[in-house]
């Protein structure tokens, strides 16, 4: 059986309610792009580098606040070290996005 995931999302100031199934999306960022809106913006096309995908975890899975992957080198970068603000690219679509809630930054 396919598990459903359910994400909301504050998104100019809109509340918006996506649903999808594991690993249907690369990533979280082509989940938003595909199904939410084309204005966001995604630089580097996913390789963690770029930070134009930053996203803040408002509500959910705890374990996500940790920083993955090129995560941690970026957001350094940009001086910002929240542990709730993520870049949605380097999200895999799974079972930890269950429930979230996310604003796009
Ligand atoms: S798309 Fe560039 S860091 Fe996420």
């Amino acid at each position: 059986m396919t598990s459903i995931i359910k994400i909301e999302v504050i998104y100019d100031g809109n509340s918006y309610f996506l649903q999808t199934t594991k690993h249907a999306y690369a990533n979280l960022i082509v989940l938003l792009l595909n199904e939410l809106t084309d204005e966001y913006f995604d630089d580097c096309k996913g390789m963690g580098k770029c930070g134009t995908c930053l996203i803040e975890i408002l509500e959910g899975n705890d374990d996500l606040k940790g920083q993955d992957r090129n995560e941690e080198t970026t957001l350094s970068k940009m001086n910002i070290n929240q542990p709730n603000i993520k870049l949605a690219c380097q999200l895999l679509v799974d079972e930890s996005l269950k429930g979230i809630k996310i604003r796009i930054i």
